[in-house]
């Protein structure tokens, strides 16, 4: 039972312009005496900023009918990309989240991850034989491109993984910046965006059409690719829509992903005694390299990737469109109005969290984040994360893999903030040295 009565509160259109240029920097502002819902009248449409767990609630789950994704980012994934599980609604998302769901499961995720070690082991490889500074987030990307290509679309990817990052990164950015303004989607015409965007999307199409071709000549483990070519109740052409659905994953998991990473080791550089106790706990593991049968065992970890996710959550926003009038908790939402559930702000929200600037992983052991319904990095409700299960053990084993082999130094540390784009990332670059542990 909700007693609260919600009394959205109006802000002025220069704030509301801020919020839209920035919106990390006014919810940073508004952070000592946040209220859970502002609303921000933007000429072209009306833009509610929500951070309570009940109104995410009844948009997200009671009354999800009427809220669809929403026309700021979502409708230029689609217009740029295409339909796939990420810019679809209605029948034909079902169809396709039904039929990926399958890839997706908890017992899948962990099947899937030996193969991730594989790469994980490769990569950390590489990494320890280059003592020079490198850029941290990329580095990430591509060692998560090279696994998801391969589990989802059994694609074998040596070479061609940082051109990917690169692309899949720019994409979206562009497709963020065409978002935040109306006149943008023509005006990009103007700086060259849309046409940079154009060539991503053919470099995919070829791409997809590449990997159909290779499956078919030598089909392996059941993979996405295979559910995907194989259906006949979807409607589109099929190279598109892998090609889509190439793009979309990419998109979805690596970046996210790689910003989670990032976040974890600058955290736990700026806070010291907490990386000591996180190191004490994966030493005791004593192996090389840290498996899934030792997940169990990495508490103060799991935590550890739950305080940052909560601190920066790399999906920063879930942002929906009302498609009728409703009521929202007693207050009125009309037809096209905007509800940008900011899980940042709500993350960050004193009402739900003691000292909720802070760095605390501990409030996260034992916690069931399941009942905990104003944590929600993976979103909730129909479009909760479909990757969800594969990302959770990624993070894991990536982190606990890592300090067990490097001590590392981030060069840049005092300058790293958020800038809130499609990802709440790193302002700039993470510049990292790193040096071998002996095992
Ligand atoms: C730390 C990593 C990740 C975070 C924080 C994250 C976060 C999210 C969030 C918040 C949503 C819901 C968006 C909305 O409702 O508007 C979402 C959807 C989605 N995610 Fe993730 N994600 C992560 C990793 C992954 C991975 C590893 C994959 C796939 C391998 C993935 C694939 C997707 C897809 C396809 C959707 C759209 C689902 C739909 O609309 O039905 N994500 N993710």
């Amino acid at each position: 039972m909700i007693n609260t009565i919600y009394k959205p509160i109006k802000v002025t259109l220069a704030s509301a312009l801020t919020f839209v240029k920035v919106p990390k920097d006014f919810i940073d502002s508004k952070l000592s005496g946040l209220a859970p819902w502002y609303q921000m009248n933007l000429g072209v449409y009306k833009l509610n900023l929500i951070s309570d767990p009940n109104i995410l609630n009844y948009v997200l789950k009671e009354n999800e009918i009427n809220y669809t994704k929403s026309k700021v980012y979502w409708h230029e994934l689609k217009r740029m990309v295409g339909p796939s599980v990420g810019s679809l609604e209605g029948d034909d998302w079902k169809l396709l989240r039904k039929l990926e769901s399958v890839h997706f499961t908890p017992k899948v995720a962990q099947q899937l991850m030996p193969n991730y070690l594989k790469y994980l082991d490769q990569f950390l490889n590489n990494w320890k034989s280059n003592n020079t500074s490198f850029n941290l987030l990329e580095s990430f990307a591509v060692l998560n491109i090279t696994f998801i290509l391969k589990t989802l679309f059994n694609m074998e990817e040596a070479s061609r993984g940082e051109k990917i990052a690169e692309y899949i990164a720019d994409g979206e950015f562009i497709i963020a910046h065409r978002s935040k303004f109306p006149w943008r989607p023509y005006t990009a015409w103007l700086n060259g965006m849309n046409l940079r965007y154009k060539k991503h999307v053919k470099y995919f199409h070829a791409y997809a059409k590449e990997s159909v071709r290779l499956f078919k000549e030598s089909p392996k483990t059941p993979s996405l690719i295979d559910s995907l070519l194989k259906d006949d109740q979807l409607k589109f052409d099929k190279i598109d829509l892998l090609r889509n659905e190439i793009i979309v994953h990419l998109g979805a998991s690596t970046e996210t992903t790689a910003v989670a990473e990032s976040w974890i080791l600058i955290l736990l550089a700026r806070n010291p005694e907490k990386l000591k106790i996180l190191k004490d706990e994966i030493r005791q593991i004593d192996t090389e390299l840290i498996g899934v049968k030792h997940i169990e065992r990495l508490k103060y970890t799991t935590a550890v990737v739950y305080e940052t996710l909560r601190l920066f959550p790399p999906s920063h926003a879930i942002v929906r469109d009302a498609i009728k009038e409703d009521t929202v908790l007693g207050v009125k939402v009309k037809s096209g109005e905007v509800m940008f559930i900011s899980s940042y702000a709500m993350h960050r929200n004193p009402t739900y969290w003691n000292n909720p600037q802070d760095f605390i992983p501990e409030r996260f052991i034992g916690a069931n984040i399941n009942k905990m319904d104003h944590f929600v990095p993976f979103g909730a409700g129909k479009h909760i994360c479909i990757g969800q299960h594969i990302a959770l053990p990624m993070l894991t084993l990536a982190i606990s893999n890592f300090i067990n082999r490097f001590e590392y130094n981030i060069e840049n540390l005092d300058k790293i903030h958020g800038i809130a784009l499609s990802t709440l990332k790193p302002n700039i670059p993470v510049q990292m040295k790193l040096k071998t542990r002996k095992l």
